[in-house]
């Protein structure tokens, strides 16, 4: 579980969280109030640049618990080279939430023509969390799949699955010693 700070907010008069963007989230939060302005949308060509300390960041901070041999095998997962692949892939979703000028947080998902979508990582900058930036993403990305003609979406998770219930996501499945030898939930939402 990631802890909240939520750094990025400051104290709104309203006493809910504004998040900009083509999805917007609101709900309350006490105390402190806050209010922050995140915008989501797909990755351009100088986003992409900004994305490898972030990976590189989850894997130091977040996935710490991994050997060694499968942090270096997700950062070269997510090097600039493979995002640029993936940017450039009609089939795959490279989505940022931007604040200012600063890349807040991460999605990348696939979507073929078999029409089930699949989130293939979620990352918020941890002292950015806490203010509905990952709820935006997979909201985002979830719009996006639709208009793509995919009626369901699906997420395996290690480390957050009641982040996914929280979006209306339904488990259907564990995988035992999945992944690196890790349990990962099989999570989906019907889109239509
Ligand atoms: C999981 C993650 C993306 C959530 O991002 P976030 O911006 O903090 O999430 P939100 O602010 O939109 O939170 C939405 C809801 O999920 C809950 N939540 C957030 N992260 C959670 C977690 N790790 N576990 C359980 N619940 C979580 C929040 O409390 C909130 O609930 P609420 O609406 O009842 O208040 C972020 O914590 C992260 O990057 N973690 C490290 C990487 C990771 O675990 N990625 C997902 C693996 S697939």
């Amino acid at each position: 579980m990631g802890t909240h700070t939520g750094h990025l907010a400051e104290r709104g008069a309203t006493g809910q969280i504004r998040i900009t963007g083509e999805t917007r989230v609101s709900r309350a939060e006490s105390p402190p109030l806050r209010e922050a302005r995140i915008a989501a949308r797909r990755a351009t060509l100088a986003d992409l640049l900004r994305l490898p300390p972030l990976f590189a960041r989850a894997v130091r901070e977040d996935y710490a618990f991994y050997p060694a041999s499968v942090q270096a095998a997700i950062l070269r997962r997510h090097a600039l080279r493979a995002l640029l692949s993936a940017w450039l892939n009609v089939n795959r979703l490279v989505l940022v939430a931007r604040h200012r000028s600063s890349v807040a947080g991460v999605l990348l998902g696939v979507c073929t023509v078999d029409g089930v979508a699949a989130v293939t990582w979620l990352y918020v900058q941890p002292e950015q969390r806490g203010v509905g930036i990952g709820s935006l993403l997979v909201r985002q990305a979830e719009q996006v799949f639709a208009g793509r003609g995919c009626h369901k979406i699906t997420v395996t998770t290690e480390s957050a699955p009641a982040f996914y219930q929280s979006l209306g996501y339904v488990q259907e499945g564990l995988l035992k010693r999945h992944w690196w030898q890790q349990d990962f939930y099989v999570f989906s939402k019907f889109l239509r």
